[in-house]
């Protein structure tokens, strides 16, 4: 039997952190042989909020594929494709849109929290409204029956699976299957600063590529428990920044290591430096392999490039697939043939 799918995505709007990397990219490059794996550049609907500087977004592209090689995808299994290199979505995303009301899409709960986070007011472009239905077009387009994603991406999957459901309806068949939503294990990373939510707004994230001085130096400099002063003060384990981490980035070599940190760190018997110092080895275990792949394919743009114009040959092809049947069962079919 073939093989289920998975497809999933970045928005190009920067590099990738170690807060995509717990909500997505570990489960992205946990289930890659087991699912046939689609990952896509989000670039067109990056011109809704990028609109002023597109020429960035073939960069953040680039970029973001890079992230995902670095992390252990593997190019030869991996379908690597843009939004932008497959004109049948926008097709199929006219097609879903004509089945959402106009209320539905404005009541999705993410578009909602991102236009009072980004501060849009009323001026958000119909595109930005219309994302979530280009993400069901995403998905849907490649049939895919699961999509490993963050926290924040769950209001767009409820969107996704009503609207195969829709399709599936009105067109009596199961042309869609449901796709299922995976989240990864930490739904938001803390920041270094403290913040319940890692982000490059907000200029406290460790970015995937980022060289050993500048995560030493940031992990140093992150944030613990405020109300401790002094070494000699009993601490708090429980949601410092710091410990988390730890659990999250160590590996079970550390658990012994981090157990013992904790007890001391509660009684008040070592101080935040001592543990940060060990926080920095930890993540330096855990970012240099992902640096030395990001190195060697950065060394080889052409490599990637190819793997991007493969892939996106690759998805266009099954894009045109369901787009024909979907076209055939709304007796939109009189020039197909
Ligand atoms: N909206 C996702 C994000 O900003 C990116 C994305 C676009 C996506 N299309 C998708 C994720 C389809 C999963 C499936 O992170």
């Amino acid at each position: 039997m073939a093989k289920k799918r998975i497809l999933t995505g970045d928005t190009p709007t920067g590099k990738l952190h170690i807060g995509h990397y717990v909500g997505t990219l570990e489960n992205r490059v946990k289930l890659q042989n087991e699912y046939e794996t689609f990952i896509l550049s989000a670039d067109t609907h990056a011109l809704s909020t990028l609109s002023k500087t597109p020429t960035v977004i073939g960069e953040h592209t680039f970029q973001n594929v890079l992230d995902n090689l670095a992390v252990g995808l593997d190019p030869k299994n991996v379908v690597f494709w843009t939004e932008s290199g497959v004109p049948e979505l926008y097709e199929l995303a006219a097609i879903m849109s004509m089945y959402v009301s106009h209320n539905r899409a404005l009541r999705n709960p993410t578009v909602k929290d991102e236009i009072k986070m980004k501060g849009l007011g009323d001026h958000f472009s119909l595109g930005f409204v219309n994302y979530p239905i280009f993400q069901a077009a995403d998905i849907l387009g490649v049939k895919a029956h699961l999509v490993p994603v963050g926290v924040d991406q769950v209001a767009h999957l409820e969107q996704s699976r009503e609207i195969a459901r829709d399709l599936n309806a009105i067109t009596e068949t199961e042309l869609f299957p449901i796709p299922e939503v995976l989240v990864g294990r930490v739904g938001k990373l803390v920041g270094t600063d403290g913040n319940p939510k890692m982000g490059k707004s907000l200029g406290n994230t460790i970015y995937l590529g980022e060289s050993k001085e500048e995560v030493q130096k940031k992990v140093m400099g992150m944030y613990t428990d405020p109300m401790r002063i002094r070494a000699t003060d009993p601490g708090t384990v429980e949601g410092n920044p710091v410990f988390i981490y730890l659990d999250l980035f160590g590996t079970d070599s550390d658990a012994s290591a981090v157990a013992d940190f904790k007890a001391r760190y509660v009684e008040g018997k070592v101080g935040d430096i001592e543990v940060k110092q060990y926080l920095a080895g930890v993540m330096e275990r855990f970012l240099a392999p992902i640096r030395e792949r990001r190195e060697y394919f950065e060394a080889r743009p052409d490599v990637v490039r190819q793997i991007m114009i493969d892939g996106t040959l690759r998805a266009r092809e099954e894009n045109a697939l369901t787009l024909k049947e979907l076209r055939t069962l709304l007796n939109l079919s009189v020039f197909v043939g």
